[in-house]
């Protein structure tokens, strides 16, 4: 694991652009793995979960070319039942490979998938729906073991909980199904979305993505095509908190604001300045102290978990006190201790955070990163602290942050990595 050493205090200021959305890059490319004619994806993020998917793609025998796109044929499928335990256990969205490879391949067997370990993250949704449509399913000695007779059969979903992975794994279970699949309750996160107007291009039958009622009418074939990945919603609101905490100004390029809509309305609440277009939006803290900010997290278009780290540093250098409710991740705090180091006073009670801003926060030479999004709130919080912060663990960042580094650099900030 590597180590970022940085040192602060600095302003961030300038303009940043936003690369394609990891959590829509994800299961469009285990999506891809049912289409068995060429196709081009565009804006993938340079990451370390995509790199795996990639490793997991070539151990199937998947054709791709990495270049400034990437080109996939997965044409032909080898008959590979088991996959390496390390790569399905490095990310959650291995997931994926099960609905795809059952309608390929009509078995597989793997381990458990991993990921950030920010809750229990159990796979008991997944299970559960795809054998309503048909699977035979079990998890047996921590190993998912599965197979199908010869096509799923689509069905009514009620999803009990408001899962985007499960979401995601019944749409690709359902796209060749015999008859119509109707998932009521779906999740509506714009990078399902994404993921349902990539498949209708390549030829599927599904409407209502983006709404809590998702039709999918089984179709014989998709064809291959070219598709651009969305922006990451979830990049664009960690500079944007990286404005503020610094009263900075930081202007995202290539991005939708729409999709950032709860997130824009709260840090309007911390009196910076935002302004929007089509395809950017800006904040200006004009050289204020933001004010602190209640937030609660929920499915979309509720505030995003993923940027909960984020919003507790900043209201932890707010004026005034603030409580922030986590409802979706039971342990998704982790990184509130090492804040606390740094002079933050923030006390966990439950799934609530309780912050009485402090003026300034101190560096610190052993931080350590937990998960993703803890990892880029530490990096900021170093950023704005006074002295030199070492962080360690600080890989998990380039999971699903492309560029950290070199962006922030541009932005002002002083950052070495240390190998
Ligand atoms: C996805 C995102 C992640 C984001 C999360 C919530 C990807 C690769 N990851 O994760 O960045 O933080 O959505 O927006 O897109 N649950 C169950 N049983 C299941 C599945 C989920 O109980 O079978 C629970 C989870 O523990 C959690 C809640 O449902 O409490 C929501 O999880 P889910 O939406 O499925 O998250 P992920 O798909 O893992």
């Amino acid at each position: 694991m590597s180590k970022f050493i940085i040192k602060g205090p600095v302003k961030l200021n300038g303009e940043v652009n936003i690369s394609g959305s990891k959590n829509a890059a994800l299961p469009i490319l285990f999506a891809s793995l049912l289409i068995k004619e060429v196709i081009e994806i565009k804006n993938i993020p340079k990451i370390k979960d995509i790199d795996v998917v990639i490793k997991l793609f070539i151990h199937l025998g998947v054709k791709i070319k990495n270049d400034k796109s990437l080109i996939i044929n997965a044409s032909n499928l080898y008959k590979k039942f088991n996959f390496p335990k390390n790569l399905i256990k490095s990310i959650r969205a291995s997931i994926w490979l099960v609905s795809p490879l059952l309608v390929r391949l009509k078995k597989i067997n793997m381990s458990l998938p991993g990921g950030c370990s920010i809750g229990m993250r159990p796979i008991d949704l997944h299970i559960k729906y795809l054998q309503k449509l048909g699977a035979n399913i079990c998890i047996k000695n921590n190993y998912i073991i599965a197979s199908i007779d010869n096509k799923f059969i689509g069905s009514h979903i009620l999803m009990k909980k408001n899962s985007v992975g499960a979401t995601i794994s019944v749409i690709l279970a359902s796209i060749y199904a015999k008859n119509t699949t109707i998932i009521d309750n779906a999740a509506q996160e714009p990078e399902i979305e994404d993921l349902i107007n990539f498949l209708n291009i390549m030829g599927a039958n599904i409407k209502g993505g983006g709404t809590k009622k998702i039709i999918i009418k089984g179709v014989l074939k998709l064809k291959g095509g070219i598709y651009r990945i969305m922006d990451d919603r979830i990049e664009a609101g960690t500079f944007l908190i990286a404005a503020a905490i610094s009263k900075g100004y930081i202007l995202c390029k290539n991005t939708n604001p729409k999709n950032l809509k709860i997130v824009l309305k709260k840090l309007k609440y911390t009196g910076a300045e935002i302004k929007i277009g089509k395809n950017w939006c800006s904040i200006n803290m004009h050289n204020k102290r933001p004010k602190a900010v209640n937030i609660i997290t929920g499915p979309y278009p509720k505030f995003p978990t993923d940027m909960q780290p984020q919003f507790t540093l900043l209201n932890c250098i707010s004026l005034g006190s603030s409580i922030v409710e986590e409802t979706i991740f039971e342990n998704r705090f982790l990184y509130i201790h090492e804040l606390n180091k740094m002079g933050a006073k923030i006390f966990i009670n439950k799934n609530k955070v309780f912050c009485q801003g402090v003026s300034t926060l101190y560096s610190t030479q052993k931080i350590k990163a937990t998960d993703l999004r803890a990892s880029i709130s530490l990096v900021l919080a170093a950023c704005i602290a006074i002295g030199i912060t070492i962080i360690d663990n600080i890989d998990y960042i380039d999971r699903g942050y492309e560029n950290i580094e070199k962006k922030l650099i541009s932005l002002g900030a002083k950052i070495k990595r240390l190998k």
